[in-house]
C-alpha cells in the first residue's frame, strides 16, 4: 500500500524522534534554508535546491535522490513540495510532503507536563527552540514567557480549568515575539516585567520586585532578579524548587550578553548573577529554561536540568576570573541579527508588524545562547 502523500508535523516531529528520517528536499530559497534549517535528534541527508532553479530540471536532478531511502520533501507553504513529492512518486520514489511546509513547521507546538503539584506544564516551539509555561495551583494559573500565538496556551489554561493570575515576562525578548500582554488582555492577569527592560515600554505593566513574594493556590513564586542576558533578566522560584531561569541558564548554553549592545557591562551582570545571585541556591533547584538550542535538548518531551549540572557541565560556570570569562564570552557570541532589534521594539509595543512582517520577523531558529559549550 502507498504511504499518504501528506505528513503532518507532529509525525514529522516523530520520525525525527524516532530516527526515521533519512532524506530531506528542501526547496527554499537559499537564505530561507540557511536561516532555518531542519534539525533532529539524529543525523539525516538534507538537499536543497530552490523552487526555481528546480522545476523544468527535474530530470537533470534525479540522481541527486536516494532510491532505497524515504524521502520528505519541504517547501515555505507546502505546495510546490507537494507537487514535487507527487513527481518523485512518479519516477519511482519513496516521497512525501510535509504539511504546509515551513510556515506550519514553525506554528508547531509540543506540550508536556513538568510536575503535578504544583502543575507545570512546558510548551514548546519546535522549530525555534522557544519555550513558555502553565504553572498552577489550585486553580490559579501563572503563565511565563508566553508565545505570540496564544491559543496554544489558553487552549490548555482552558481545558484545566484555569485562571489566570499572573503573566510573566522573565526578560524582554529579542529573538521572538511575546504574547505576555495578549494573555493578560485576554484574562484579566496581571502583567508582570522587569522595568530595567521594560523602561520605554509604551504600556503600563507590574514591576517585578526581587524578593518580592507572589501567592499562586497553595504556591509561592519568589522573584529573583537575575541580569545579564539582558539587564532587567529576571528568574522566578516556584516553591524554592523549580528555577524559571528566561534565557540566563540553558541546558547547553548560558544567555548571551550582547542583544542590547553594552556587552561588557552586561557581561558583569551575567558573572555576578551565575556567582553570586544564584550562590544561595542549591545544586538540586530544577532549572526550566525558555530556550533550547536544539530539540536533542528534549528527554521524553522535556527540556529541563539541575542548577547542579549547570555548575558541574558548563565551561563557564568554571572560570571565576573575570577577564577569562568576559573573553570567554566575547568569542562566543554567535551573528546579532538586525531583526532582534525590530522584535524588541514590537515587545517594547513601539511597532506592530502585520502578520506576514511579524512571521519575517521570526524566522529561523533562536540565537539568544552563546555558540560554545557554555
Ligand atoms: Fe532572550
Amino acid at each position: 500500500m502507498q504511504k499518504d502523500l501528506i505528513i503532518t508535523p507532529q509525525e514529522f516531529k516523530r520520525r525525527l524522534d524516532s530516527d526515521e528520517v533519512r532524506f530531506v528536499f528542501d526547496l527554499r530559497n537559499e537564505d530561507d534554508f540557511k536561516d532555518g534549517k531542519i534539525e533532529g535528534r539524529y543525523e539525516f541527508q538534507t538537499l536543497n535546491i530552490p523552487q526555481e532553479d528546480f522545476v523544468g530540471e527535474e530530470e537533470r536532478h534525479l540522481s541527486k535522490f536516494p532510491k532505497d531511502k524515504p524521502i520528505i520533501t519541504i517547501c515555505a507553504h507546502g505546495d510546490s513540495s507537494r507537487y514535487t513529492a507527487e513527481m518523485l512518486r512518479e519516477k519511482g520514489f519513496d516521497a512525501q510532503s510535509l504539511e504546509g511546509g515551513i510556515d506550519l513547521w514553525t506554528e508547531f507546538y509540543e506540550t508536556h507536563k513538568v510536575a503535578d503539584r504544583p502543575l507545570i506544564f512546558q510548551i514548546y516551539r519546535v522549530a525555534r527552540g522557544c519555550i513558555s509555561y502553565i504553572i498552577a495551583s489550585e486553580g490559579e494559573a501563572a503563565i511565563v514567557d508566553a508565545v505570540r500565538h496564544t491559543n496554544v496556551i489558553m487552549d490548555k489554561v482552558k481545558e484545566l480549568g484555569l485562571r489566570v493570575k499572573y503573566v510573566f515576562d522573565t526578560h524582554l525578548q529579542a529573538d521572538h515575539i511575546s504574547g505576555g500582554r495578549e494573555i493578560a488582555g485576554i484574562t484579566g492577569a496581571s502583567y508582570f516585567i522587569h522595568p530595567s527592560d521594560a523602561a520605554n515600554a509604551a504600556y503600563k505593566y507590574n514591576i517585578l520586585k526581587e524578593g518580592d513574594k507572589l501567592p499562586l493556590g497553595s504556591s509561592t513564586i519568589e522573584i529573583v532578579y537575575s541580569p545579564g542576558h539582558t539587564p532587567g533578566s529576571t528568574s522566578l522560584l516556584l516553591d524554592n524548587r523549580y528555577l524559571f531561569t528566561g534565557d540566563l541558564i540553558m541546558k547547553t548554553s548560558i544567555g548571551r550578553p550582547d542583544l542590547g549592545g553594552a556587552s561588557e557591562e552586561w557581561t558583569r551582570l551575567l558573572y555576578d548573577t551565575l556567582f553570586e545571585r544564584y550562590k544561595r541556591l542549591s545544586d538540586d533547584t530544577v532549572i526550566l529554561p525558555t530556550h533550547a538550542a536544539s530539540i536533542k535538548e528534549q528527554v521524553n518531551g522535556i527540556v529541563m536540568l539541575t542548577l547542579g549540572d549547570a555548575r558541574r557541565e558548563s565551561d563557564l560556570y568554571k572560570i571565576r576570573d573575570f577577564g577569562k570569562f568576559f573573553e570567554f564570552v566575547s568569542s562566543s557570541l554567535p551573528a546579532n541579527p538586525e531583526r532582534y532589534q525590530d522584535i524588541r521594539k514590537v515587545n517594547l509595543g513601539l511597532l506592530q508588524p502585520d502578520e506576514k512582517k511579524t512571521k519575517e520577523l521570526e524566522i529561523g531558529k533562536n540565537l539568544c545562547g552563546m555558540t560554545k559549550k557554555t
